[in-house]
């Protein structure tokens, strides 16, 4: 018989409906227009973003789950003995279980995902695998900062555990303020283990995110759906297109919807008026380079301590700790 898991106590801060308004009608207010990507994640759009994980030319997943295979142990012992596992956007959280899996005393993990189905089945899930490991879940958008639960034995330190390139939604200076965050998470004497997609040829890149079963797409445009559904807008959605572009000045894969027609979208009382062709920026998803990042995340405290990288170097795991 297996044994029932202890009960998970959420720590419930998901965004509410009127965050994702204000957010709305801001983006849509500005120029370029935008939407927020953090809101691509409700059942559907995680759903969606899991069968991205798995196509042939999104190679982000596959690559870190390779580079991870490859390292685990010393991953796991660069984070060391007794660690609090901090986990930001840990989504399904295979990656996470591996290194769980490895690490030597585990205190607790506490994962912070803004998808609370996904959140709170992946938890579910370890807790059944490991039993013996204390679970604090946690709902939140991990840009806001926020007071995280405290684990019920002390931990020897924090490690803070950030796959997927997420990192890599965020331009620069935002990056640069999210990293300053961690580090003092993470002070005097943890660390930060972190995955980031690397630069590469354009074709690569655009591939990836224009795939050729519309995966993609259907993820682009469910957050028009979503926003159909909880915002009352009124997106046809035959009117938009999606497109991923290279934008290879900054570095940055651009996810656009495409207004096919000159239309007025109504949302919240607001009435946007859209031209011919006019986008909504949907997403940046950055490419940096080993130095690049280095160099960003020495800016906000930390010191660089290991880095793995797969044989073509398409996708890089950082890990940093922070400097006495
Ligand atoms: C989850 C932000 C890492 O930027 O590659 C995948 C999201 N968007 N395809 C990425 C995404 C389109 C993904 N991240």
């Amino acid at each position: 018989m297996t044994p029932a898991p202890a009960e998970l106590q959420l720590l419930d801060l998901e965004p509410a409906a009127s965050d994702f308004l204000a957010e709305a009608i801001a983006g849509l207010s500005s120029d370029p227009r935008t939407l927020p990507s953090k809101f691509f994640y409700d059942e559907r759009g995680s759903e969606l973003f899991q069968e991205i994980c798995a196509l042939p030319e999104y190679y982000v997943t596959r690559t870190e789950t390779e580079i991870l295979q490859q390292n685990i142990a010393a991953m796991a012992q660069s984070i060391g003995t007794g660690a609090e596992l901090v986990g930001f956007g840990t989504g399904a959280g295979i990656k996470t279980r591996m290194l769980l899996e490895c690490l030597e005393e585990p205190v607790a993990y506490v994962p912070v995902d803004i998808s609370k189905q996904r959140l709170v089945q992946s938890a579910e899930e370890l807790a059944i695998a490991m039993p013996h490991l204390e679970i604090l879940p946690v709902c939140a958008d991990y840009m806001q900062s926020m007071r995280l639960p405290t684990p019920a034995r002390q931990p020897a330190h924090v490690a803070v555990y950030f796959p997927g390139s997420t990192i890599g939604n965020l331009e620069p200076a935002t990056a640069r303020g999210f990293l300053q965050r961690v580090c003092r998470l993470c002070a005097p004497s943890g660390g930060l283990l972190i995955g980031v997609d690397l630069q590469k040829p354009r074709e690569i890149l655009e591939a990836a995110y224009n795939d050729s079963a519309g995966v993609t797409a259907a993820f682009n445009l469910n957050l028009l759906v979503r926003a159909n559904r909880e915002l009352g807008a009124d997106f046809a959605l035959e009117q938009w297109q999606h497109r991923a572009i290279y934008n290879e000045i900054e570095s940055r894969i651009e996810m656009h919807l495409i207004s096919e027609r000159a239309q007025t979208i109504h949302l919240g009382g607001h009435a946007f008026e859209f031209a011919a062709g006019e986008k909504i920026i949907t997403e940046f998803s950055y490419k940096h380079t080993v130095a690049g990042f280095t160099a960003l995340a020495e800016s906000a405290g930390f010191q660089l301590s290991r880095t793995w990288t797969d044989p073509q170097q398409w996708f890089a795991v950082f890990h940093f700790t922070v400097p006495e």
